[in-house]
C-alpha cells in the first residue's frame, strides 16, 4: 500500500494495535502522528519505530474535549483518523464490585473519545478521508466481568453507523478484534495472561490468538477501501463461531 502524501492521526499509537498500524503507515510512506496520554510511552514508541522524521507524537487524553480541540487546532489538514485507544483499568469486574468511575473511563476512551474525534477532526478531513475505530469481540461473546466493555463496544459500532451517515462522504468504520496479544491483557488477566491466551488459541478455528499486525492489516484495509463505510470488520480468528 502506498500512503505517500497521506497524513494519518493514530490515537492509541503508543502501543499494541495502534503502534503496529503506525509502523505499517510509516513503512508505506505516510506522515503519522501517534497520540495517547503517556508522553514517555509515545517517545519510546517513536524510538521503537527508528525515530522516523515522518512521525510525530502528541500527548492528548482522547476523553478531554479541551485537549482534543487543541490538538486539531494545531494540526492542519489530515487524510485519515484512527483510534485504538482504550482505558479498561479496573473495568473487568463482577457486578458486586462494579466501579462506575472505571466504567466511565471506558466510555470516555472508547465511545466519547471517537465522538470528540468526529466533532473536532472531521472538519480536518476532505471528502476522501476516513475515520476508523476499534470495538471488540466482548460485544459478541461477552463473559462474566466484561459487561462494561461489551456494552461500550456495541455502542461504538452503533456510533460508527451513525457517523457514516452524518459525516458522508467521509467514511467511518470499525474493526472488531478478537483476542490479540498486547499489553492490555495485563489488565484483563494479570499474571495469568500467557495461559489465558494459550487456552483461547487452542479453541479458535485458526489455532492461534491475534497479533497486533493482524489488526493493523484490517485497519489499513478500511483506510484504503473507498467503497466501505458504516461497517464493522471482524478480525477474530473465528471467535464468533465457538
Ligand atoms: N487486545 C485484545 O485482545 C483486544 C480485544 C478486543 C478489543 N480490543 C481493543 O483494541 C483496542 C487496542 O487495544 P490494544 O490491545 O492495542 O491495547 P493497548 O496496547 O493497551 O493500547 C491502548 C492504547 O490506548 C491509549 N489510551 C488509553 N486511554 C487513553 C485515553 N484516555 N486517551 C488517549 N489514549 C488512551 C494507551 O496509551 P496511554 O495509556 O499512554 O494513554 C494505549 O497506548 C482497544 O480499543 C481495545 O479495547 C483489544
Amino acid at each position: 500500500m502506498n500512503l505517500s502524501n497521506q497524513k494519518i492521526l493514530i490515537f492509541g499509537g503508543g502501543s499494541g494495535m495502534g503502534l503496529a498500524l503506525a509502523r505499517r503507515c510509516v513503512e508505506a510512506g505516510a506522515e503519522v502522528i501517534i497520540a495517547g496520554r503517556g508522553e514517555q510511552k509515545l517517545k519510546e514508541a517513536r524510538q521503537a519505530l527508528g525515530n522516523p522524521a515522518s512521525l510525530d507524537v502528541a500527548a492528548v487524553d482522547i476523553g478531554r474535549e479541551d485537549q482534543v480541540a487543541a490538538l486539531f487546532a494545531g494540526i492542519g489538514s489530515l487524510d485519515h483518523i484512527v483510534s485504538t485507544a482504550a482505558d479498561i483499568e479496573g473495568a473487568y469486574r463482577l457486578l458486586p464490585e462494579l466501579d462506575l468511575k472505571a466504567a466511565q473511563r471506558v466510555v470516555d476512551s472508547k465511545l466519547f473519545g471517537p465522538l470528540l474525534l468526529a466533532k473536532h477532526g472531521a472538519p480536518r478531513l476532505d471528502a476522501t478521508g476516513s475515520m476508523t475505530f476499534v470495538s471488540g469481540i466482548a460485544a459478541y461473546r461477552p463473559a462474566a466481568r466484561g459487561s462494561v466493555v461489551a456494552a461500550v463496544n456495541a455502542a461504538l459500532e452503533g456510533l460508527v453507523r451513525a457517523l457514516a451517515v452524518e459525516l458522508a462522504p467521509i467514511r467511518v468504520n470499525a474493526v472488531s478484534p478478537g483476542w490479540v496479544d498486547t499489553d492490555i491483557w495485563a489488565q484483563v488477566a494479570g499474571d495469568r495472561k500467557a495461559e489465558t491466551l494459550a487456552a483461547m488459541a487452542e479453541r479458535l478455528p485458526v489455532g492461534r490468538v491475534g497479533q497486533p499486525a493482524d489488526i493493523a492489516d484490517a485497519l489499513l484495509f478500511l483506510i484504503g477501501n473507498g467503497f466501505t463505510t458504516g461497517t464493522t470488520l471482524h478480525v477474530e480468528g473465528g471467535h464468533r463461531l465457538i
